[in-house]
């Protein structure tokens, strides 16, 4: 921790609730440091931090009551310490200065350890204590119901995690745990189901007992159907089952899968799982946006590793961050060293100059077409040395062709990318397809007005999406 003294306009300095360990201030104290203050008397400087996010403002981190004091006298500037605690949590700082004067009542001992507990879970009872001036044990008591809650939130996360087939040291790594603390978890994970099966045994639906246990619904999905085969599966899930290559849905299925730009519908992943899967098998999805491909694969008992440049760690654990487009000097490389390779690779990139507002700015959606192509040249090779010779790919794309300005009669040849473009790539990048399926996107998005305008200029509009399948030569 580093400190620098200096002088300071008293109106630059604020008290922050968030980071004061008592319930409110003394005025009979503040009284007689005012009267000290007007007797001459010298203070030791009061200690601040500068608030994060607003320049030039400084936050108390002891000296409330000087710093009242010196306030009700009028005075305008004062000498303080601004210090830089280099990470350590301010709340708790404050807390150990704080005890020097006068304790902490038990109310302010017990609300200052809940609310360091709750922002840093990797602090000790020990040093909880020593900063609020209390005993292990005592702060054991103040927070045994908020690490009770923090435990199990944890164990789901590494129950969801163990589900999909993550290796141990990708989930220890994700979540922060050393190795003893993630081999605690996995010890809990045999009995962890059990008041989960009892409640479905019982009768209630999957959504109350993941809202009971704070489970989502694809991991109650998931235990529930554990005996079931394929096809049982699809009609528990009430999913009527394609047997012929043209899948269209009219909706995605909310149950699995966040809301997100670019959501494809449950159904078609769980179709190509279905097809070109089999049980335990491991999938891989490299850019898994909303979630809907790990929690298909949970619902139909696949293994699944799922990466994207959004992190979300909070819910989605299970999606490792990663980010694929490097600078075009750089190589692109493979984020993880395993020796198991995927069986099946389902790959929804972000299709050609569609949401790219809605993604980071490093997303692929803002490339240019050279570059968007350039980016999937490159990807479809580091892909193919990374598998299998015998791991599948399914490639979900869709054709773009600037259709809202230009009648149908004017787009020239090669003014958009089509799907015979995708196909061209694949083969140079030595993959071969097996099957196009044709999934399209709804056309619900466009409302009438616009359908009308359409129809006037004789544009002819888009919604052709395929599910490519692909296999490598050999
Ligand atoms: C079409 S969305 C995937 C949607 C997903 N299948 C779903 O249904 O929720 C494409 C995803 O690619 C991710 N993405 C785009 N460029 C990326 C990059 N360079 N590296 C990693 N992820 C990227 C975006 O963050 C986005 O979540």
């Amino acid at each position: 921790m580093t400190q620098l003294t200096k002088i300071l306009p008293i109106s630059a300095i604020i008290l922050d609730e968030e980071i004061y360990p008592r319930k409110g201030i003394d005025h009979r104290r503040v009284g007689i440091f005012a009267e000290n203050i007007r007797d001459n008397f010298k203070f030791d400087p009061i200690e601040v931090e500068p608030v994060p996010g607003r320049p030039g403002k400084y936050r108390l981190l002891d000296g409330a009551h000087r710093w009242s004091a010196y306030k009700s006298t009028g005075t305008e500037k004062i000498k303080v310490i601004i210090k830089d605690l280099d990470g350590y949590d301010p709340l708790l700082y404050a807390a150990t200065k704080a005890i020097g004067p006068k304790q902490l009542t038990e109310d302010e001992a017990r609300a200052t350890a809940r609310r360091v507990y709750t922002k840093n879970s990797s602090l000790s009872s020990i040093n909880i204590g020593k900063a609020i001036g209390r005993a292990r044990r005592t702060v054991d008591t103040y927070i045994a119901d908020l690490r009770a809650a923090i435990h199990m939130d944890m164990d789901i996360k590494v129950f969801r995690m163990n589900r999909l087939g993550i290796p141990q040291d990708r989930i220890a790594k994700r979540l922060g745990l050393v190795r003893t603390s993630l081999h605690y978890h996995l010890s809990k994970m045999a009995a962890l189901p059990n008041s989960t099966n009892a409640d479905l045994s019982r009768g209630f639906t999957i959504a109350q007992v993941a809202q009971k246990h704070g489970w989502t619904d694809p991991m109650v999905w998931s235990l529930a159907l554990e005996d079931k085969d394929d096809l049982e599966r699809f009609t528990k899930l009430d999913w009527g089952l394609r047997t012929w290559d043209l899948w269209q849905w009219s909706d995605c299925d909310k149950r699995f899968g966040d809301d997100w730009p670019g959501r494809i519908p449950a159904q078609l992943i769980a179709h190509i799982l279905f097809y070109f899967s089999k049980t335990n098998d491991l999938i891989l999805d490299p850019m898994a946006g909303g979630g809907v491909t790990p929690d298909t694969c949970l619902a139909l008992n696949r293994r699944c590793w799922a990466f994207d440049m959004m992190d979300r760690i909070e819910t989605r654990p299970e999606i490792e961050p990663c980010n694929w487009s490097l600078p075009s000097d750089e190589k692109l490389s493979w984020p993880i060293s395993s020796k198991e390779k995927p069986d099946l690779i389902i790959f929804d990139p972000p299709y050609f100059n569609k949401k790219a507002g809605d993604y980071d700015k490093k997303s692929i959606s803002g490339l240019s077409k050279k570059e968007y192509l350039e980016f999937l040249e490159t990807f479809f090779v580091l892909l193919r040395h990374n598998v299998k010779k015998t791991t599948r790919f399914a490639f979900i794309n869709a054709d773009w062709r600037n259709f809202q300005n230009t009648p149908a009669a004017e787009e020239i040849y090669k003014g958009g990318i089509l799907i015979n473009d995708y196909l061209d790539i694949l083969k140079k990048t030595g993959w071969y397809h097996t099957h196009i399926i044709q999934a399209p996107m709804s056309s619900q998005r466009f409302n009438a007005g616009v359908v009308s305008a359409m129809q006037k200029k004789r544009i002819l509009g888009v919604t052709s999406r395929y599910v490519i399948i692909l296999k490598q030569m050999g």
